[in-house]
């Protein structure tokens, strides 16, 4: 992919927020709808590029990631937090090396995809160009050749293309979006649970590879019929296209109605797919379970469900503008809507 942007020597700082999903969680790799929002948590990479070596500090992880480019295997790079890093490196093919540090306020094994994060600032810092899907699938294909995640491309073009006030309804199958604002009636909570998680180690390529198998069966299953879906023989894979199918209905309803301002129609919705992720997708654990229980018991919450990939990580809450989750969980945040990776 081509680079360029500021001389060499010269200080760059690139900012890539993190994302949560209000709606749409195990169908992009798919080509489902998905709802995600970039959020006022980020990470920024600031340095200076030149040379031929990339060195990296982070405040999050560490040791320091230091390799020379241009790279051919970055999953040899040491120590783990490097493998990101030199993933970017390798698929936007620069020879050119980087010199600074990483710092980032976005929690690592969150489900608020700080890794996707990491890996935005990085492409442009290290001078990748190209539209929000050029960078989004470059930074997706790092993160596959980086950890072995056969990740969708959600968060990475959520990231990308955020929008200051809206979330994003993503097309996964045209790789194209649309932003739609959220209403100021509605506040978004993110509320840990305290389980953390790696990808890497979890069921999330076994999940999406159960969502492949189903779909070379139905054909696209967005638009597969409910009675053929409900027509296939094996049990899992029947729970698994359920899922997407019902998941991408339930976005399409959600942005309609965050659109219109029906701020009484979200909380049904995000609540029916949590139970949906819960019993078809099985990416829940009882902790998350437990918490979107106590949230949704909470005067003033509309809904809550688990965002991100599941398995740990955080749950997102939508709220009366008023109501303080901070004590939630593992400790809750209000975000905001955020604009999308940029130089500053
Ligand atoms: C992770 C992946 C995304 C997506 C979600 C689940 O965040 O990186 O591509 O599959 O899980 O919706």
């Amino acid at each position: 992919m081509s680079t360029t942007g500021a001389a060499d020597g010269d200080e760059v700082c690139a900012v890539a927020p993190g994302r949560v999903v209000l709606i749409g969680d195990h169908t992009d790799y798919v080509g489902g709808l998905v709802l995600p929002m970039a959020i006022d948590l980020a990470t920024e990479v600031r340095g200076r590029r030149g040379g031929r070596t990339v060195e990296l500090t982070s405040d999050q992880f560490d040791g320091v990631a230091r390799f020379d480019v241009p790279l051919s295997d970055p999953r040899t790079a040491h120590p783990d937090w490097a493998r990101h890093v030199a993933g970017v490196a390798a698929v936007i093919g620069t020879s050119t090396g980087f010199t600074g540090a990483v710092s980032s306020t976005v929690p690592p094994g969150s489900g608020l995809s700080s890794s996707a994060a990491i890996g935005l600032a990085l492409a442009l810092a290290l001078g990748a160009t190209g539209d929000a899907a050029t960078l989004a699938r470059a930074c997706r294909q790092a993160e596959e050749l980086a950890t072995g995640v056969p990740c969708g491309i959600m968060d990475q073009l959520c990231i990308a293309a955020g929008v200051e006030g809206h979330a994003l309804l993503i097309d996964c199958a045209t790789e194209t979006h649309r932003a739609v604002a959220v209403p100021e009636g509605v506040a978004v909570w993110i509320v840990e649970s305290g389980q953390t998680r790696q990808l890497s180690t979890s069921p999330y390529a076994e999940r999406r590879r159960q969502a492949e198998t189903a779909a070379s069966l139905l054909g696209p299953i967005r638009t597969a019929s409910l009675d053929r879906i409900a027509e296939l023989d094996d049990d899992v894979l029947r729970r698994r296209a359920r899922h997407v199918r019902s998941e991408c209905d339930r976005v399409e309803a959600f942005a309609e109605a965050l659109a219109n301002e029906e701020i009484a129609q979200l909380g049904p919705l995000i609540s029916a797919s949590h139970r949906s992720l819960r019993d078809d997708a099985e990416v829940s654990t009882l902790v998350l379970d437990e918490l979107v229980t106590t949230l949704e018991a909470r005067p003033g919450v509309f809904g809550a469900r688990l965002t991100g990939a599941g398995f740990g990580g955080s749950v997102v809450a939508l709220t009366e503008p008023d109501v303080d989750l901070s004590d939630a969980g593992a400790g809750g945040r209000r975000v905001q809507p955020s604009p999308g990776a940029h130089l500053r």
